[in-house]
């Protein structure tokens, strides 16, 4: 019979009690042999979401530019800071440009929040545009990832609707111009198009029913929406084998399997043991390494870079608040977002061309890309020789649309019409 052990005594449980937690919630000490990196992946619910082993090729930072996850890092900072707004903000047209004006002069660091939800939401719509160029110049959307490219599409949509509808919540005259032109661009659909417009703003005009619209989608529905298609997006990455990277050459000495036998350092060559997709023996050579710590030291490096740039814009920028909403004096020209400016601009020579038309059929190509341009040659590379012809496509429509946009921005003045701004 063994002898019982004895009871660890109250001063031993406090001494230990730091380590005791410490162990409860992370079950395994950091890291130090390949078992323990895969154990320690396995076993946290956050590094669970990564593979125990990653593509080196993938963590060059020269392939994704760390897009994806600085839109994903921006997401973060914009639900953070956008919970904290939460708590000031009325959506009322009574009370929301005071809330804007309290934010400024009353609430501690109030103007650092709104700064810090403004750019984060500027630069998400930027670099989820730019992910996506990196995605299809890398010819990244093909097969086995159509789908996650489509999903991808959604999320593009979906974070313009978002910031869109945040565009409102200031009242002031830049916000409620702004949709006003926005809206009524949805407005030239044909056929359902004022109904559109109705079902967006609750009234024929903006005013107090679209602005509690706007509110609700902004702060409750398309957050929701976004968080679960990043979930299913991420989860699709896993799914189609991580992230993609161009073909890995055959090694010289495929379909041999060498067994290295330590301390005789005796080597045998076992012909045609193992062939097909294996990659760990002999086939191809394994070029992967642990999640931990070589992808999560990148990922906090991003997560960093991110948060200190936006940190260091909102110091350095207010974000802007003009006068209050007058619906009597539109500024001329009303402009819309900055992102909608490509379609504003084209607005101007066609009301359905260039409001629907062009870009119903540029998100129908965006949509159907993968389904198209299906030759597998030239994934995992940026701007492969083997899919010029779509990478010049894309590019050209890409530039039409920063240069309409640029020119929307700043060459266009009173009554639309041709300014210079220098
Ligand atoms: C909220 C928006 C988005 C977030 C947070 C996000 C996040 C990410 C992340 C973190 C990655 C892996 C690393 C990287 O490429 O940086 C990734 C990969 C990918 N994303 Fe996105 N993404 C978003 C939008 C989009 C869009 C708009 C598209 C395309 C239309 C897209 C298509 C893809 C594809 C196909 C991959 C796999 C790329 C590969 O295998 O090389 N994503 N995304």
């Amino acid at each position: 019979m063994s002898a019982p052990t004895a009871k660890p005594g109250l001063w031993t449980a406090v001494r230990e009690l730091p380590s005791n937690v410490w162990s409860s919630v992370f079950r395994n000490p950091l890291p130090s042999t390949d078992l323990e990196r895969a154990q320690t992946s396995f076993t946290n619910f956050f590094l669970h979401l990564h593979p125990v082993k990653v593509n080196r090729n993938t963590l060059r930072p020269a392939y994704t530019l760390g897009l994806g996850l600085i839109s994903l890092f921006l997401f973060l900072i914009l639900v953070v800071t956008g919970v904290l707004l939460m708590f000031y903000y009325v959506p009322s047209t009574t009370q929301a440009y005071d809330r804007m004006l309290d934010l400024r002069g009353t609430v501690a660091f109030g103007i650092f929040l709104r700064n810090m939800h403004r750019w984060s939401a500027h630069g998400m719509v930027a670099m989820v545009f730019l992910h996506m160029c990196r995605v299809f110049l890398t010819g990244a959307y093909k097969k086995p990832r159509e789908f996650n490219w489509v999903l991808g599409v959604v999320l593009l949509l979906v974070t313009l609707f978002l910031s869109f509808t945040g565009y409102l919540l200031p009242w002031d005259q830049l916000a409620f111009w702004a949709i006003t032109v926005g809206t009524s661009i949805a407005g030239y659909a044909p056929l359902v198009g004022s109904q559109m417009k109705f079902l967006l703003l609750g009234d024929t005009t903006v005013g107090q029913e679209a602005l509690l619209r706007f509110y609700v989608l902004h702060v409750a529905v398309l957050p929701a929406v976004l968080t679960l298609l990043v979930a299913i997006h991420f989860w699709r990455i896993r799914k189609d084998g991580g992230l993609s990277r161009p073909e890995s050459k055959p090694a010289a000495d495929a379909g041999v399997v060498k067994i290295r036998i330590e301390p005789q350092k005796r080597v045998f060559g076992l012909q045609g043991f193992v062939r097909g997709p294996f990659t760990k023996i002999g086939n191809v050579p394994d070029d992967s390494v642990y999640s931990w710590p070589n992808l999560l030291l990148a990922e906090l490096f991003v997560f960093v870079l991110t948060v200190s740039l936006i940190l260091v814009v909102s110091l350095a920028f207010n974000a802007p608040l003009e006068q209050p909403v007058n619906v009597m004096h539109p500024p001329n020209p009303a402009k819309a977002p900055w992102y909608f400016l490509g379609l504003q601009e084209m607005v101007s020579y066609s009301a359905f061309w260039g409001g629907i038309g062009v870009p119903t059929v540029f998100v129908l190509l965006l949509f159907l890309a993968p389904y198209i341009e299906r030759d597998p040659k030239g994934v995992g590379r940026w701007f492969a020789r083997e899919r010029l012809l779509a990478n010049t496509v894309f590019l050209t429509l890409v530039v039409l649309n920063v240069i309409f946009i640029i020119v929307g921005t700043f060459f266009r003045g009173p009554n639309w019409t041709f300014v210079s701004p220098f």
